[in-house]
């Protein structure tokens, strides 16, 4: 039970990525705060880990509106009097060309998966701090944070950014015991990769990796789980790519 009476609040804990870590960090005795903007996937995470013998609870956030991602921060600590680890997983894809890259797109997707993990960055440090225990914060960027891929410009753009703000944060936020760290998956079997199922783009991606597949999210939760441990003590800013190889070779 590597994380016994610690409270833990996951963003996206709806589906893929953030479903299969909050059942992980369950299973290894966390008090989980699934938290998503769908309520019926949310719940349905929320009644998987009930079935397990676990706690979990649901708490409905749309991480782009900073005033919910705050009350989300309070429900934590309201409902399970903690708050130790804040994985701000949530995220969305939106591909487009450049040239039709419009305004709408570019906001519509920076607006979550990337001002909305600098609210879970900046809600969660400040009741940890408030709270005087510590923490760790994880994010979730993506091998689109490294690499240019085309159709991705807010997509890449925001993820770049969330890779820099785990290292400013985890930098500011030493001081106070507090961690920060990313993980940056390859391609992953979601719901947010669907599209490119539909478009027939899915084996000449899945081909950039060494195994030549997707990866399963339980793998990436693996390695949330990781950096969330007392293992991991000496991981402090860094983004880890979990992404098979994709970054590393042609
Ligand atoms: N699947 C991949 O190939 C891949 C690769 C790299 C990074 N990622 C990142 O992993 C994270 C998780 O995505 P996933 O692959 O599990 O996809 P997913 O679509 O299965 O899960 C995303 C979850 O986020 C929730 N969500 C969307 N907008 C939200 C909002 N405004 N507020 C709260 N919740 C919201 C959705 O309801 C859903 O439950 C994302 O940040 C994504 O960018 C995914």
């Amino acid at each position: 039970m590597k994380f016994a009476n610690k409270v833990a609040v996951i963003t996206g804990g709806g589906s893929g990525i953030g479903r299969e870590s909050c059942l992980k960090f369950a299973q290894e005795g966390a008090k989980v705060v699934v938290a998503d903007y769908n309520e019926i996937t949310g719940q349905e995470t929320v009644d998987l880990i009930k079935a397990l013998g676990k706690e979990a609870a649901f708490t409905k956030v749309d991480v782009g509106d900073f005033d919910q991602v705050e009350a989300m921060v309070q429900f934590a600590v309201n409902t399970f009097g903690r708050l130790d680890i804040m994985f701000n997983n949530a995220g969305i894809a939106s591909p487009a060309p450049l040239l039709e890259h419009t305004p709408e797109i570019y906001h519509k997707v920076t607006r979550i998966n990337q001002d909305g993990v600098y609210y879970g960055i900046y809600a969660a440090a400040r009741k940890m701090q408030e709270l005087g225990n510590g923490g760790v914060i994880i994010n979730t960027a993506s091998v689109m944070g490294f690499l240019a891929m085309p159709n991705g410009f807010s997509y890449n753009v925001a993820k770049a950014a969330v890779v820099m703000m785990s290292q400013v944060a985890a930098l500011e936020l030493a001081p106070h015991n507090i961690r920060v760290v990313g993980v940056a998956p390859g391609f992953v079997h979601t719901n947010i990769v669907n599209t490119l199922k539909e478009k027939g783009m899915e084996d000449p991606i899945a081909k950039k990796h060494m195994h030549g597949e997707f990866l399963n999210p339980n793998q990436i939760a693996d390695t949330v789980l990781f950096l969330a441990s007392d293992a991991a003590s000496g991981i402090n800013g860094s983004t880890i790519k979990v992404d098979d190889g994709y970054a590393s070779f042609k």
